[in-house]
C-alpha cells in the first residue's frame, strides 16, 4: 500500500472514469494527489472520499486547454506540496465520428483536449519535475494516457487515433530527449483497451453506428469479443498500470507504451 509513499501528483480528467480510480489508486498507495478537472463537483467529492480513508488529495478546476490553469495549478502544487514529482496526462475526449462525418470543429476540439493539452501540461510542469528529481533517488515520471487507438487505427474515430498516436510518439520523443539531457524525468505512455466508463459507452455507440444499429448491447458485445481474456476493461485495471509507470519499481522504464488491453492488441 505504499508504493508511492510520498510522492506528489498532478492528475488531468480525474473527477470521474479512470482519471479518478487513478487519483484514487495513487492516494492509497500513498500519494498526495492535486485532482484537476472541470467537472467542479464531481472533482470535489472525489478529494473528499480520498479525504475519507486518509488520503492526501486537492482539487483545481483545470481546463487542459487553457494555459493560465496550468499556471495557476503549477502554483498551487508547488504551495501544496513544493511541487510534483508525478504529472499523469489523462484528460481527453472521445469524438465517435467517422473521417467524413468530422467536421474541422471536431477535430480543433479534439486537438485541443487530447494534444494541446498534453504539450501545455509538460511545458507547465517540466521545470518542477526536474527540480523535484534533483532529491530523488529515483527521479520524476510522466505518463501519457494514449489508447489502444494511438498503437492500431480506430475505424470508427480515425481521428481520436490520430491524437493518440501523437501521445505515443511525443512520449518516445520526450523519453529519449529528457533521458539525454540528464532530466531526470521518465516518460511513459499507457494503452487501456475499451474501458466501462462514460467513455467507453461512447466507443460502443459509435461501434453500433458502424453496423447501422442501434443496439448497444450488440456493440458493447462485439467490444467484448475483440478483447480475448473475454470482459472490458475496469478503471482500476488501467490505474495499476499508471501506479507502476509512477512508481520506483519502474526507475528504468522510460519511453514505453504499456498496454492494459486485454490482449487487444496481441492479434
Ligand atoms: N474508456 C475507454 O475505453 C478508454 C480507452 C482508451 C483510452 N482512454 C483514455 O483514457 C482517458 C480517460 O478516459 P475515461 O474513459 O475516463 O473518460 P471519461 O469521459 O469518463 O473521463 C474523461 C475526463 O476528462 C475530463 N476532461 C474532458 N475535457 C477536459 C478538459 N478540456 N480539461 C480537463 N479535463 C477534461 C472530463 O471532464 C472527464 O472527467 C482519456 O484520455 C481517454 O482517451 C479511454
Amino acid at each position: 500500500m505504499n508504493r508511492l509513499n510520498g510522492k506528489t501528483v498532478l492528475i488531468t480528467g480525474a473527477a470521474r472514469g479512470i482519471g479518478a480510480a487513478t487519483a484514487s489508486a495513487m492516494a492509497n498507495e500513498g500519494a498526495k494527489v492535486l485532482v484537476c478537472d472541470i467537472l467542479d463537483d464531481q472533482g470535489e467529492a472525489l478529494i473528499t472520499s480520498i479525504r475519507t480513508f486518509g488520503g492526501e488529495a486537492y482539487y483545481h478546476h483545470l481546463d487542459v486547454t487553457n494555459e493560465e490553469h496550468w499556471a495557476e495549478a503549477t502554483r498551487l502544487a508547488t504551495q501544496y506540496f513544493n511541487g510534483v514529482d508525478v504529472l499523469v496526462n489523462n484528460a481527453g475526449i472521445y469524438l465517435g465520428k467517422s473521417f467524413e462525418e468530422a467536421s474541422m470543429t471536431d477535430w480543433q476540439r479534439l486537438c485541443d483536449i487530447n494534444l494541446t493539452g498534453v504539450v501545455l501540461g509538460i511545458k507547465a510542469l517540466l521545470p518542477s519535475l526536474r527540480e523535484r528529481a534533483l532529491s530523488s533517488k529515483h527521479g520524476s515520471a510522466i505518463v501519457n494516457m494514449s489508447s489502444v487507438a494511438g498503437l492500431v487505427g480506430a475505424a470508427t474515430d480515425p481521428l481520436y487515433s490520430l491524437t493518440k498516436g501523437g501521445i505515443t510518439l511525443l512520449t518516445k520523443a520526450l523519453a529519449v530527449d529528457f533521458g539525454q539531457r540528464g532530466y531526470g524525468v521518465r516518460v511513459n505512455s499507457i494503452h487501456p483497451g475499451a474501458v466501462d466508463t462514460e467513455m467507453g459507452r461512447q466507443t460502443f455507440a459509435a461501434r453500433a453506428k458502424a453496423l447501422s444499429t442501434d443496439d448497444l448491447q450488440l456493440a458493447r458485445r462485439q467490444s467484448i469479443e475483440a478483447h480475448p481474456i473475454g470482459r472490458l476493461g475496469t478503471a482500476e485495471d488501467i490505474a495499476q498500470g499508471v501506479i507502476y509507470l509512477a512508481s520506483d519499481e519502474a526507475s528504468f522504464v522510460t519511453g514505453t507504451a504499456l498496454t492494459v488491453d486485454g490482449g487487444f492488441t496481441a492479434r
